[in-house]
């Protein structure tokens, strides 16, 4: 990944998609996690205006029924439909029961956006599991999901038009600038189980591309595996946005970069939408990793380097098949 791809995900050139290149999507199924705020908030705004039916998920009741009741007045005249789905992707516990109900209501789903994320946790905090908070979140929750989710999108791919069915794979460049170097993974801390009281010795940001880094690999992986079914695999840099991802980000030096760096949400909605649906998608580049506001970019070298010599994206799968299986297995 160069220097001149890194500065235009900071400063992106015009998007070239946008919802007027999107068809009618009525009879379509989509699933976004974290609906309820940001970019996936935006994105089922777009896909329910052009008569989808959206699942969102959401941490709450009361914040799936918020969110859908904003959605459902921002395109009034739309035919499509809205549900959400309760979970905490930090407690597996959770992630199950919501995704069999799910299941319980659909026969198929056509795309899946894994967009529901954290970043930079107070050092230390863990998932309900004993993960590292954002690679719980963002990696293991999505990871669990997606072994759900697979009989119900190959049952979909069956039928749906060529490379439209995806799984989109919400990353960063902090999968570039801030995981370790090498495979972008350090393998010993994700098997680890972390107590309650652990320090969190690498930085909550470090942690965070090692996420983001997972999710570029899952991504790959997962084109690996079912490419031959007609299933897609993206990851995306969504690109620097004003959302409520910086919560936890409060000192004055972060908070003037930000203001310098971050655009408008409507954008990252904009980059998930081309993952989603550009036809610049599709088995000749499965796995593809998007850049913002929707062109196709590179990954960082190393990164790359680990999954085709060294069969990075093979292992972590087999890790996390390992770790979660007694979730998977019992659903
Ligand atoms: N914003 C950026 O500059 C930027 C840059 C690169 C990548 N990204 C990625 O883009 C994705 C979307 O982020 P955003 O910017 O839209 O942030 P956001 O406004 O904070 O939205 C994140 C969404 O994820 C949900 N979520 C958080 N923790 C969850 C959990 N444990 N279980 C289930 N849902 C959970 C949130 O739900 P609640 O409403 O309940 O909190 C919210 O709906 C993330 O994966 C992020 O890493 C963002």
């Amino acid at each position: 990944m160069s220097l001149r791809q890194t500065l235009s995900e900071f400063y992106p050139p015009k998007p070239t998609f946008t919802d007027k290149d999107l068809e009618d999507l009525g009879g379509k199924v989509y699933l976004i996690t974290g609906g309820t705020s940001g970019i996936g908030f935006i994105l089922a705004k777009t896909l329910y205006s052009k008569n989808a039916k959206v699942y969102i998920t959401s941490r709450s009741a009361a914040s799936g029924e918020k969110a859908i009741s904003e959605i459902k007045e921002s395109a009034a005249s739309s035919h499509g439909e809205l549900r959400y789905l309760v979970m905490d992707l930090g407690d597996l516990q959770t992630v199950v029961p919501a995704v069999k109900s799910f299941l319980a209501q659909e026969t198929l789903l056509h795309t899946v956006w894994f967009n529901a994320g954290v970043m930079k946790v107070p050092s230390g905090s863990i998932s309900k599991q004993g993960y590292e908070l954002q690679w719980g979140t963002n990696v293991v929750g999505h990871f669990v999901m997606n072994k759900l989710l697979m009989p119900i999108l190959l049952t979909t791919a069956q039928v749906a038009p060529k490379g439209s069915v995806r799984v989109v794979w919400v990353s960063s460049d902090g999968h570039s600038l801030l995981s370790p170097k090498g495979d972008g993974i350090d393998w010993e801390d994700i098997t680890t189980r972390k107590s309650e009281g652990w320090k969190g010795e690498k930085g909550s940001m470090t942690y965070y591309g090692q996420s983001k880094a997972g999710n570029v690999l899952l991504a790959m992986e997962l084109a690996k595996r079912y490419g031959n079914e007609d299933i897609i695999g993206v990851s995306l840099n969504p690109g620097h946005l004003k959302t409520n991802l910086q919560r936890h980000s409060n000192s004055a030096l972060a908070k003037r970069f930000e203001g310098l760096v971050l655009h408008d949400p409507s954008f990252g909605a904009l980059t998930e939408l081309y993952a989603g649906f550009s036809d610049a998608i599709g088995t000749d580049n499965n796995g593809v990793y998007i850049i913002p506001w929707g062109r196709v970019g590179k990954i960082r070298q190393d990164i790359e380097a680990g999954f085709h010599h060294r069969g990075t994206g093979k292992k972590l799968w087999e890790i996390l098949e390992k770790e979660t299986e007694e979730y998977v297995l019992t659903a």
